[in-house]
């Protein structure tokens, strides 16, 4: 494939290095285009479309900041990477609603080309214009007000235990996922990948939630949009569909991954509701409304006024956050009766769903 990718970076010896060793990976077959600032970006990416962006943080006149939010608001369909010296943590939290990964120097090319041409892929997959402007334009997933403001109080207060906070994060669909995207966020090269995403979870700390909070990372929905959109009842459904996995592993069923993985797949199963209706109210009242009128199934219903479903939503953003695959690959396919065989999490998830709905 033969994508189009634009690097910024003020250290000409930096750009050197990358096209000379990007040319010995999978990036060979791309076309690349280096600039020295994020002028020179925004122009270049005027004149042609591109791809995705990989940015450099700290560059004269227009820093990367600056330049990856120019980015998103002119051009929400790309994708936006960092590649920059170490950056101290706090200024982590500051670029994740920028961005949709963060790769330290000196980062490994071949790493690197993988990295960016796994989210490429992703964003080919979504053949649909809406559908990728909403999920590489999600800045941050919204929380329940309740949880916003009981994560306030718990980070102001410095004293929460770790399992305190466990329970606030696995409180809220959003939060969850939002913690999940900060652990999987940043590349470093003295760091591994997380085992799994439930060690994900629990090894994220008081101290990264309040910097996230203080960051502005996290917002909660507006006044009224529980109520309007029936927030709590996703809520509620989520956590029915876990414990119907919780007790179908208990009964020796293997979904295939790790159970504390499965629960979590079951959590965040219908996250793409939430991005829906963060990105697009009034379609998402529009959906509602047909599904009360024409009495269908929400992804019908999707199906008909977008073109595409929450499943899609979900699966495919939490996929570009860089949670494991199975994880994804089974929130994405939740509805999909005909490819619920392909994975045992797959199967699960869709039938834990189907038996929580034939319940309400
Ligand atoms: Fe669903
Ligand atoms: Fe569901």
């Amino acid at each position: 494939m033969s994508w189009r990718v634009l690097f910024a970076d003020d250290e000409p010896r930096v750009l050197e290095t990358l096209a000379n060793t990007l040319k010995h990976t999978k990036a060979k077959d791309w076309e690349l285009h280096f600039v020295e600032d994020g002028t020179a970006a925004m122009i270049a990416m005027a004149q042609v479309p591109f791809d995705a962006l990989v940015a450099d943080l700290r560059m004269p006149g227009m820093d990367g900041l600056d330049l990856l939010h120019s980015t998103a608001v002119r051009y929400p369909g790309m994708v936006r990477l960092v590649l920059s010296g170490f950056a101290p943590t706090l200024s982590v939290f500051g670029i994740l609603s920028h961005a949709h990964g963060f790769f330290a120097k000196p980062c490994d090319p071949i790493v690197l080309a993988d990295a960016v041409g796994r989210k490429l892929s992703l964003r080919e997959k979504m053949n649909n214009d809406g559908l990728r402007n909403l999920v590489l334009g999600i800045e941050s997933l919204l929380l329940m007000p309740s949880t916003y403001s009981a994560l306030g109080k718990a980070v102001k207060k410095h004293s929460i235990s770790d399992e305190d906070l466990q329970d606030v994060v696995m409180s809220d669909i959003g939060l969850t996922a939002e913690v999940l995207r900060m652990a999987y966020f940043a590349v470093r090269p003295d760091a591994k990948p997380p085992e799994s995403a439930a060690a994900a979870l629990s090894s994220v700390g008081p101290a990264q939630a309040a910097g996230m909070y203080a960051a502005g990372v996290l917002h909660p929905f507006p006044d009224g949009a529980v109520e309007i959109f029936g927030i709590d009842d996703i809520l509620q459904h989520s956590f029915q569909v876990s414990s119907v996995v919780v007790a179908r592993l208990q009964e020796g069923q293997d979904a295939g991954v790790g159970p504390r993985d499965a629960v979590l797949a079951a959590f965040l199963h219908d996250v793409g509701k939430l991005a829906i209706i963060e990105a697009m109210p009034e379609r998402y009242q529009h959906v509602i409304k047909l599904c009360k009128e024409e009495d269908l199934d929400c992804f019908e219903a999707e199906r008909r006024v977008l073109g595409w479903t929450h499943a899609e939503a979900g699966g495919y953003l939490l996929a570009l956050w860089g949670l494991p695959e199975e994880l994804t690959d089974a929130v994405l396919r939740h509805h999909d009766p005909l490819e619920a065989g392909a994975s045992p999490l797959r199967r699960m998830l869709y039938e834990a769903d189907a038996t929580a709905h034939r319940r309400t």
